[in-house]
């Protein structure tokens, strides 16, 4: 190959490296965001903030009460929804007082904050975190024979709820927790059940069987080969071959038994009507945080927004490459500005303005989050970004408040609690 052919394949290869180059993602704010940003300017003070949109939140739960209808009761996810006011309002306008619990200071805060709500813990708790739970009740109009359901997982499990049972003098009420699939443990056939029904019924322990817990997120997450209506008929076959067994204890198993399970990533197949259920959890669809794109969640829309001021508005260098900085720039045109917010490290990703995004090369910061973007972001000091959650469980608790949106305006505020 001679010299001449050599300078061609280089030419070329560099016109393929820049024939490969990223497109111009960024953009303005749209509207929404555009007019969000103009009243955080005038009263965000100037923080990081947890914005809700209530319209948004509304009409999630309009989609969900339509679809669920009166065939299939709701019981609210605490942990994916942690903050008392924001479970007030979506119990009263989702016409429930259901909860379901993972934590036990959750558990009291719920005892205490709804009198009438019947709690169903979401996982099993250490026996000595439920003894716990007691110790810290007070005097209250809320009666945990009546309206808490322990989850029992195990023999094991259910000989230390027996106990605790004898030593409270008072019954407790349990639901049995069975692996439809998601391996995360729970009785895994139906004779492990009818195994710790046996047990049960010949201790004549103070333990008053309520039903099934079955959570069936695996389903959404079906490999190609199986496909999600078969994993969707599976685990509801699975499911009812647990109630036949559980049947069979005519002494123990209730007339009317609650047969709980799905979560926001299932109750739409469930709501579809052939279901073993009698009731369904949901939570984080009510905010949908990215986790929760799927087609099943087409008609609920995101609710649920970080907003963060931008501190600084650079040109985008970074340490030690300041002799690349304007071929990567010219390269890469999203890196043509450098915003740092005030906090960051979140779990959420940016989406307004469009086309920012994390540094690889720089790193994430809690302090000063850097983004880059394109000139076409344009964004100021004092601008506000928005970030887009993953998921709601736990980052509402990284706030000291959240902002309520409606209407373009913001009517006031709801105090996250450390729900766990
Ligand atoms: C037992 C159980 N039920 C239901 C859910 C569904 O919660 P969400 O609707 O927030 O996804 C979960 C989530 O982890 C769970 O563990």
């Amino acid at each position: 190959m001679n010299r001449r052919h050599l300078l061609g394949l280089s030419a070329l290869g560099l016109l393929g490296i820049w024939a490969a180059r990223p497109s111009d993602n960024g953009r303005p704010y749209d509207d929404y965001f555009a007019s969000l940003n103009a009243l955080l300017k005038q009263q965000g003070a100037g923080v990081p903030l947890l914005v809700v949109d209530m319209q948004r939140l509304d009409a999630n739960a309009d989609v969900l009460s339509q679809r669920l209808g009166s065939k299939l009761p709701l019981r609210l996810v605490a942990k994916s929804l942690a903050s008392d006011g924001l479970l007030d309002y979506l119990a009263k306008k989702l016409a429930t007082r259901r909860f379901m619990a993972f934590h036990q200071p959750q558990l009291n805060q719920l005892a205490r904050l709804f009198t009438d709500a019947d709690l169903l813990l979401g996982k099993p708790l250490p026996v000595s975190a439920a003894l716990a739970f007691y110790q810290q009740l007070g005097i209250t109009r809320f009666d945990p024979a009546r309206q808490v359901t322990w989850l029992i997982d195990s023999p094991l499990r259910l000989q230390q709820y027996a106990e605790l049972a004898r030593a409270l003098k008072q019954p407790l009420q349990i639901a049995l927790e069975i692996d439809l699939g998601l391996a995360r443990g729970g009785f895994s056939d139906p004779q492990a059940l009818g195994q710790a029904l046996s047990t049960l019924r010949t201790s004549k322990a103070h333990l008053q069987v309520r039903g099934l817990m079955g959570y069936d997120a695996h389903i959404a997450h079906s490999p190609p080969w199986i496909g999600r209506d078969r994993a969707f008929a599976d685990t509801n076959a699975r499911y009812r071959a647990f109630i036949d067994t559980a049947q069979t204890f005519t002494d123990l198993w209730p007339a009317q038994p609650l047969l709980n399970g799905a979560g926001s990533l299932t109750y739409a197949l469930h709501a579809r009507g052939d279901t073993p259920l009698n009731e369904v959890s949901v939570g984080s669809a009510l905010l949908k945080p990215s986790e929760f794109d799927s087609d099943l969640l087409s008609s609920h829309n995101p609710a649920l927004w970080i907003a963060s001021p931008v501190l600084k508005a650079q040109s985008g260098e970074l340490p030690y490459l300041a002799n690349l900085q304007s071929a990567l720039q010219r390269w890469d045109q999203n890196r043509q500005r450098a915003y740092y917010l005030y906090g960051g490290r979140w779990p959420a990703d940016p989406v307004a303005p469009a086309g920012l995004s994390y540094d690889s090369l720089y790193g994430r910061s809690a302090n000063q989050e850097r983004l880059n973007g394109s000139a076409a972001t344009a964004l100021k000091v004092d601008d506000w970004v928005f970030l887009r959650p993953q998921l709601s469980e736990g980052v509402l608790d990284d706030f000291g408040e959240l902002r309520l949106l409606r209407n373009n305006r913001l009517v006031g505020s709801w105090k996250p609690e450390n729900m766990g």
